[in-house]
Formats: C-alpha cells, structure tokens, sequence
C-alpha cells in the first residue's frame, strides 16, 4: 500500500503545487509534508497556517488571519518552500479565496519548490477548483504505522505492558482507527493495567464501538453470547469454529481466503439471532448491526447516502462483522419501500462482491420466500444454513441450557420428559416456558422445580401448532436451497 509520503511525491513529480490532503489525522499530515519537505535536495521550509494564528514564521507577512490575507501573502513572498493552510475547507465556499488558490496554481505550476497544502477532515471541493487540485485520500494507518504507534506507547510506561504475543491480535483491532485513536485507547489500557489478551481487545473494540456509534444507525452488539449457550445447529458451529482463526493477523498475512458472509435463514425464534451474536465471542471480532429502519427514516439523509456512509464506516474499522437482521425487510421488497429498497439492494450486492475483505456480513431472515434469487446465488455469501425446529436431542440441550440459565441444574429435572413435552417448539418458546417457570417459582418463595416447568409447559401455544402451514412452506423452500444448520436433521424435517 502507497504510504502518504508516496502520494506527496507522486504529486510533486506531476508539478501539482496545490495539494488537498483529506483525513482527520492533522499531525499524521504534517508530518507527511515533513518527510516529503526533506526529500528535497535542499530540505523545503514548512509553513504552516490555521484561522486562528496566521501564518508562522512567514517573515513580515503582518496578520494573516483572513484565508485570503494569507494566501496573499503567499503569492507575495519569494521564499521557497510549502505552506500549509489547516482546515481551510469551510472557506472555500468563498470567491476570493478560490481565485487567490487559482492563482497559487499558475504562479507555482513552474516552480517546484513552492506549493499550497490543503489540509482538512472534511471533503470540500469547488467545481472550478476541480481541476487544479491534486487530491489525496489519506487513509487510516497500516500495520506497520499501527505497530509503531504501539511500541511507542509501551515504551512511554517504561514495562512490557502489552505482551508480544498479542501484538499481532492488537495490531489487527486497531485497523481503521486514527493514530490519535489508536494513542487514547492504548493509554487507557496502560493505565488500567490491563494484561489479558481478551480485556485489552475488549477495550479496543469498545473503542471502536465509540467511533462506529457516532454514524448513529450502527449499533454494537457485545461479544456476550458463547457459542456453548446454543443448542444444536451443529453445523452451523462446526463452520463458525473451522473458520476462528481467520481473522488474525497470520491467517491474513497468510492469503487463506477470508469467509465472505454468512446468511441464516429459517423459521422464527430457532436462534438465527443467537447464532450471529455468538460469532462475535468466538472470532474476536466486533459484531455492528445495522439499522435498517434507521437508514430508511431520513433520520440521516437519504436512505441510499446513510446505507453508504454505514457501509464505509464499517470499512474503517474493520476487521468487523457487519450484522444485518431480517435482511428481507431491509433489503427486500416491502410495499412502501420498495423503489429505494431495490436500490440499496443492488448497491449492497455491488458491495458483496468488492467489499473489503475483512468486513463479515452475517445476515438473518425470516420471510426467505420474499429474497431475491440475486442473494442466495453462490458467490455472495459463502453458506446459506437453514435453522429449522430443534430436534429430540437438540430441544434437550437447549433445555438444559435454560434451565442452568435459570438457576437451575439440569441433573434435578427430567430433561427427557420435559423435551417429550416441547415437542416442535422452538428455542424461544423453550426459554419462555423456563423462565415464566422460575418466576412462578420466584412468587411463591421457593426454588424451580420440575412441577414449575410443565405446568407453564401447558400454557405456551407453539408457532409449529399456529403455523404449520407456513412452517411447512419455509422447509420445503428451503430444502434445496440451505444446508441445516442442525447436523443430525429432526425428525419435523422434510429430508
Ligand atoms: N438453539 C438455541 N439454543 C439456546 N437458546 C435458543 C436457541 N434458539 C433460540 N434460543 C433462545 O431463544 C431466543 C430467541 O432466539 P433468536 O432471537 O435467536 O431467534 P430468531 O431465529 O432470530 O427469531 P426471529 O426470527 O423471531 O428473530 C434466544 O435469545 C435464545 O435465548
Ligand atoms: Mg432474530
């Protein structure tokens, strides 16, 4: 990757004496135009201006305040060198001020030793300064300006805070944010002295949360949920385990293809949900899931802007896994929706195929009828599961696994009985008839026991009994275009 100094010579060689560097980073600039000022034979003198100094150190230039004062004064002087004009973007909307850049242009086209840097967090580009500006995207730090940040802050606490083994894993969290961002969340963990590799990943992702929380229709959701808290979808497991370490530092360096995405779909309340969350815990990697309502209500601009902006915001801080829940209603084809929907729907499928490889698109749904044939074709997502009701086995674990959520412990119950009982239920209504089970209990003063749990048995009404004709068109659907996420097939499904 072109470092910024590469991008500055490239400039210089091109005779571009007007130069927009866009990036929130203003010292990591400067100290590009540094390195690219003593590139030259005889090391060029940095000028540096903002609005609320001036110009330092450009002689008798008197005050040079005004953008237009001090581009004046550029034009006026005779020195050599490159001056620099901090956060000149919201001037230049002025005419005096573009026309004073204008003639900067003509005047330095022939000079290679004097030339105006725009600097700016902000993209501002006049249409009739389009052409004479050279402009230079300034991208987030690469891993090895990550790692010298790094050292340099372990250095400055004078003990070996962050241990070489997690170097690596660190340098892979910190992708896409600032060096200053990277510097405040480092200080954080060296005073806190954090030395486990998951709390200091932890700190870093809630970094990262801060940062992707500013967009606004990007919500972090916490690696909370272990992949031991889901029962069955084996499958599904087996696939998220196989791929664990793919996203650290060796598996990338290494070139091993990275997953693209992942789409479950299936039958309400069978834990596609559940199965997102826990990729999160299990990759160390942080899980965003975007807003959909959010994007649609013009809270943020137009829907296709916001769904861009959340679609680079996720870029930037990635390695990330993007979660998009009931793709179907975001994506899809919903009455009202439905022209600016089929819009971010191509452009989301553009994205899929270009994204950067280190963003994970774990996508949910449930109405799998209204996806379009587009989405499931392969290539765009690496495995399409289907999660269908728990079979015998499966309703048992998952039982168990409420149960001791609950407080309880499985070995005081008859788990078979109580699975014989939840027949086609699915995983939430497995957990509401626990957990309405204990506060019962809870009512009465006492501990669950087993007497709690058939009796609210009795009173839940299964989706497979209200449903089955649904249920039954899902699997059918779904049978030759998934693979179960479950590994031993139940008996309620069609194959
Ligand atoms: N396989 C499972 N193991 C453990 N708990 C489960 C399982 N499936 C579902 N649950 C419980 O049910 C709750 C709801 O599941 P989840 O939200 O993942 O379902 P869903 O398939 O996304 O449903 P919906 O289509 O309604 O969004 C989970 O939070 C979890 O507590
Ligand atoms: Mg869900």
């Amino acid at each position: 990757m072109p470092t910024l100094l590469d991008h500055l010579q490239k400039a210089v060689q091109g005779r571009s004496p007007l130069i927009y560097l866009y990036s929130p980073e203003e010292n990591r600039l400067l100290d590009g135009v540094r390195a690219l000022a003593d590139t030259f034979p005889e090391a060029l003198p940095v000028y540096v201006w903002s609005c609320v100094q001036g110009f330092s150190g450009l002689g008798s230039a008197g005050d040079t305040k005004a953008p237009v004062d001090a581009l004046r004064a550029v034009l006026a002087s005779d020195t050599r060198g490159i001056f620099v004009m901090r956060d000149l973007h919201p001037f230049l909307s002025e005419p005096d001020v573009i026309r004073a850049l204008r003639e900067c242009y003509y005047a330095f086209r022939e000079d290679p030793d004097r030339m105006v840097v725009v600097m700016a967090p902000e993209l501002v580009m006049p249409e009739s300064l389009k052409k004479e500006i050279y402009l230079i995207e300034v991208l987030p730090p690469g891993d090895d300006q990550i790692l010298a940040e790094i050292l340099r802050v372990r250095e400055s606490y004078g003990v070996a805070a962050f241990a070489e083994d997690v170097l690596d894993e660190m340098v892979l969290a910190c992708k896409g944010m600032t060096v200053a961002e990277i510097g405040h969340v480092l200080h954080r963990i060296s005073r806190t002295d954090l030395s486990v590799k998951d709390d200091i990943l932890e700190e870093i992702f809630s970094e990262k949360e801060m940062i992707v929380k500013k967009s606004g229709y990007l919500e972090f959701t916490p690696p909370r949920w272990d992949i031991d808290g889901v029962g069955g979808m084996d499958n599904l497991k087996d696939w998220l385990r196989k791929r664990q370490a793919v996203f650290s530092r060796d598996a990338v360096a290494s070139g091993v293809p990275i997953p693209k995405g992942l789409l479950l779909m299936g039958i309400s309340g069978c834990g596609k949900s559940l199965g997102v969350k826990i990729i999160s815990s299990l990759w160390n990697v942080p899980l965003f899931r975007l807003d959909m309502n959010l994007v649609f209500s013009g809270l943020y601009g137009s829907p296709e802007a916001a769904f861009h902006s959340a679609l680079s915001t996720l870029e930037a801080v990635s390695p990330a896994i993007l979660w998009i829940d009931e793709i179907e209603n975001g994506l899809g084809m919903e009455e009202d929706k439905i022209t600016i929907a089929s819009h971010i729907f191509s452009a989301f499928l553009t994205w899929m195929q270009e994204k950067p490889p280190l963003v994970f698109v774990a996508a949910t749904a449930n109405r799998i009828h209204a996806l379009p044939a587009e989405i499931i074709r392969k290539g765009r997502f690496d495995q399409v599961f289907f999660a269908d009701l728990p079979n015998k086995k499966e309703r048992e674990e998952i039982i168990r696994i409420h149960l001791q959520r609950n407080g309880g412990d499985p070995e005081d119950y008859d788990v078979e009985m109580l699975g014989l009982l939840m027949e086609d239920w699915n995983g939430a209504e497995i957990e509401q008839a626990i957990v309405s089970a204990r506060v019962d209990a809870y009512s009465e003063g006492r501990s669950m026991v087993q007497k709690d749990v058939t009796r609210s048995s009795s009173l839940i009404v299964p989706l497979s009994t209200t449903m089955e004709d649904q249920i039954k068109g899902i699997r059918s659907w779904a049978f030759t275009r998934a693979t179960p996420a479950s590994k031993y097939g139940s008996k309620a499904r069609t194959r």
